[in-house]
């Protein structure tokens, strides 16, 4: 692969209708699309990709209904608690973003602890995105950037881009390069919506636990035709001489 993403944020999305196809409950999907998961940070942490950031659960699917939720909360629980051996013999560090205070007790210590075992790895960077929106990471900026004004540690004037992505989840990653999703819907339905500026978008049909190496090498092969330009010509990017 001639160019790969440092950083890439996927929307697992499609667990719901994996399940509706074979008749099963919904939460069955949910249990595949974690086997799916497993297996993208394994692929991501072989290949040396520096950053991925999963989207497990967003601001909005509390208004699912209470018994898919409860179970979604039991699948990280029990998958953190199983996967965590495996991510720190992979060097994997595992961190969190979002909203977790929320959440049940024991799926909050499970979180801590996970994290915890994992700080001083030092392999790929994986970001676990749970009760998690980009309006409300944005929102939690502004309020924090409001508060230092209001006690005098910064002026209005020392508003600016550099300042509100200091202050946003994911500000000691790179942007991500590649954005996926999966399941069909092209949205980016409240993910990182600052970070995501300059991102190369991907978007595929393959339901979440149908995702696999070879689908996913397909996203980085679309990836890596592609010219990113960040507002520049063609011509600046591959360093061709310009007119003033
Ligand atoms: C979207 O599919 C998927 C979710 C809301 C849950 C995603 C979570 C996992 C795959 C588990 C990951 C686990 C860890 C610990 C990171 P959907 O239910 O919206 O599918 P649908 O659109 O077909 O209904």
């Amino acid at each position: 692969m001639s160019e790969l993403p440092d950083h890439i944020a996927i929307i697992m999305d499609g667990n719901g209708r994996w399940a509706r196809q074979r008749k099963l409950p919904r939460h069955l999907g949910h249990k595949s699309g974690v086997d799916s998961t497993r297996d993208i940070i394994q692929i991501c942490s072989d290949r040396h990709i520096k950053a991925l950031t999963l989207f497990a659960f967003s601001s909005e699917n509390w208004k699912r209904p209470k018994k898919e939720v409860g179970l979604l909360m039991n699948l990280f629980f029990t998958a953190l608690q199983r996967e965590i051996k495996r991510l720190n013999d992979n060097n994997v560090r595992m961190t969190f973003i979002g909203d977790v205070s929320a959440f049940p007790d024991k799926l909050q210590k499970q979180i801590s602890r996970s994290a915890e075992k994992t700080s001083t790895n030092t392999g790929l960077e994986l970001r676990i995105a749970v009760n998690y929106g980009g309006r409300w990471d944005i929102v939690n900026a502004v309020r924090g950037i409001a508060e230092k004004i209001e006690s005098n540690e910064l002026n209005s004037s020392d508003i600016s881009e550099e300042l509100v992505a200091e202050n946003l989840s994911l500000s000691d990653l790179p942007e991500p390069d590649l954005f996926i999703r999966t399941g069909g819907e092209k949205r980016i339905s409240n993910f990182l919506l600052w970070q995501l500026a300059y991102t190369e978008l991907y978007f595929c049909d393959v339901l979440w636990p149908d995702f696999n190496e070879k689908i996913f090498d397909e996203a980085l092969e679309s990836y890596a035709l592609r010219q990113r330009r960040f507002g520049k010509t063609g011509e600046q990017v591959k360093g061709k001489p310009q007119d003033a």
